[in-house]
């Protein structure tokens, strides 16, 4: 090849590589059978993830770009992906039976999905989910700011936690009545990037943005950095309407929040646990290793906040659209069903709404069990907690929703197609906590 002719083909190369594989992104995704390392163990974790990495590949593009991804299916049984908080294109939402078929063993899918909304996201199946995500498929989607922050470091961490037997090898049997019965399968082996306890290495002075996903099968974590202050700066992936300081903030599965932390100038040599802290014994997640080094100066900024997103003024006038009562019946597949307004998915009670119209649901929770609602395709605003008005600073994808507790929101249908609504425990979900909103122009 001559000079011109290596450059005219870099230059396509270039082009496709902005269109197609942002920076050395993952263009392809193949789900298979593989081994992990866990560490106290002399075996390998027989488990399933993408390209043989737990967690899957970190991908991350840049708002306004176009990702095309080929997934490849190399399980023994059906799959998909979802892109989980994404709004993207209803046919590339990833769920069977609703968006596209399943994909088959040996088969493949090419997601293409137009990135308009910058933040975390995270990507897993939609297909035997409460199996699949367990057994390891799942990874973080993260789409960049036009405008680069001048941060010092990113850290990304996906939460999860795994339920593993002496042999080291994953609990075979999923939903199971005790799952059903209580608030999904959680485990017994918490884990942050796949690694057990890590301790992370950052300097003094140092200004970090942690982003944090809770990507479990169920389990709920509220992490702590003990004896350090963070601000919540972005919840779903979307930058707050007003930055608050990180205190007890709840992670349901599904929710993710992007944390703004300083690390002192004077704590050379310091350690930071981070705890897990909605179970009523905290327990150690992480642990943040300050370095020995000459202080660097933070850099000063001010993230960006969100003030006139799906405010709550628009609300006002609204009445509900929709009340889904969330209980629990005895029948169905599992003996245990989890209904919406009594009907078990797929006989779901749907809703039906027109784009652009402002709408209130209540999720009515007549259950003492737990249930982190989520919408694909939109993001809502928490509006009342049972009937009196508590409006969030922030809006989310997904909302838990307490025993007993009603909570409001508000969303605005911006998108066409059928967006799934489930609770994001899956056994739950599974069980028949499963129902539509379909959004028509
Ligand atoms: Cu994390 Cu139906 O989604
Ligand atoms: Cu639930």
């Amino acid at each position: 090849m001559n000079t011109a002719r290596i450059i005219i083909f870099t230059l396509i190369l270039g082009l496709f590589g902005q269109l197609y594989a942002y920076a050395g992104q993952p263009s392809k995704l193949v789900a298979k059978e593989g081994y992990y390392q866990f560490p106290f163990f002399d075996t390998q974790t027989p488990v399933w993830s993408y390209n043989d990495q737990i967690p899957g590949p970190l991908i991350r593009s840049k708002v306004g770009t176009t990702l095309v991804i080929d997934f490849v299916n190399g399980l023994k049984e059906p799959s998909s992906i979802h892109w989980h908080g994404l709004r993207i294109e209803n046919a590339m939402d990833g769920v069977p039976g609703v968006t596209q078929d399943p994909v088959g063993p040996g088969e493949n899918f090419i997601y293409r999905l137009k990135l308009d909304d910058a933040g975390t996201f995270w990507y897993h199946p939609h297909f035997n989910s409460s199996e699949q995500l367990e057994r390891g498929l799942k990874g973080v989607f993260i789409v960049e700011e036009a405008e680069k922050q001048p941060w010092s470091r990113e850290l990304v961490w996906l939460m999860d936690d795994w339920l593993l037997q002496k042999d080291g090898s994953i609990y075979p049997q999923f939903n199971t009545g005790r799952d059903l019965r209580h608030d999904g399968r959680w485990g017994n082996v918490p884990t942050i990037n796949g690694l057990f306890r890590p301790e992370i290495l950052v300097k003094p002075g140092e200004r970090v943005r942690l982003r944090l996903i809770n990507g479990a099968n169920a389990r709920v974590f509220s992490p702590q950095i003990e004896g350090l202050s963070a601000n919540v700066i972005a919840v779903d992936g979307r930058p707050v309407t007003q930055i608050f300081a990180l205190d007890r903030f709840v992670l349901s599965p599904g929710n993710r929040i992007d944390l703004d932390i300083t690390i002192p100038k004077s704590a050379g040599g310091r350690t930071y646990p981070v705890n897990g802290r909605f179970t009523r014994k905290p327990f150690l997640l992480a642990t943040l290793k300050v370095a020995q080094s000459e202080p660097v100066k933070p850099p000063d900024f001010t993230p960006p906040t969100e003030a006139s997103f799906i405010p709550a003024q628009m609300f006002e006038n609204v009445q509900v659209a929709k009340t889904w009562d969330l209980n629990a019946v005895r029948g169905g597949k599992y003996g245990i069903g989890w209904t919406l307004n009594m009907k078990l998915w797929p006989d779901a009670d749907k809703a039906d709404y027109p784009l652009g119209v402002p709408r209130k649901v209540i999720f009515k929770n007549s259950s003492s069990r737990l249930h982190p609602m989520h919408i694909h395709g939109v993001f809502f605003r928490v509006l009342e907690r049972n009937g009196r008005k508590s409006v969030e600073s922030f809006t989310r994808d997904t909302v838990l929703v307490g025993p007993k507790e009603s909570v409001t929101i508000g969303f605005v249908p911006e998108h066409p197609g059928i967006w799934l609504t489930h609770c994001h425990i899956q056994s739950h979900a599974e069980a028949g906590m499963m129902t539509t909103i379909e959004v028509k122009e």
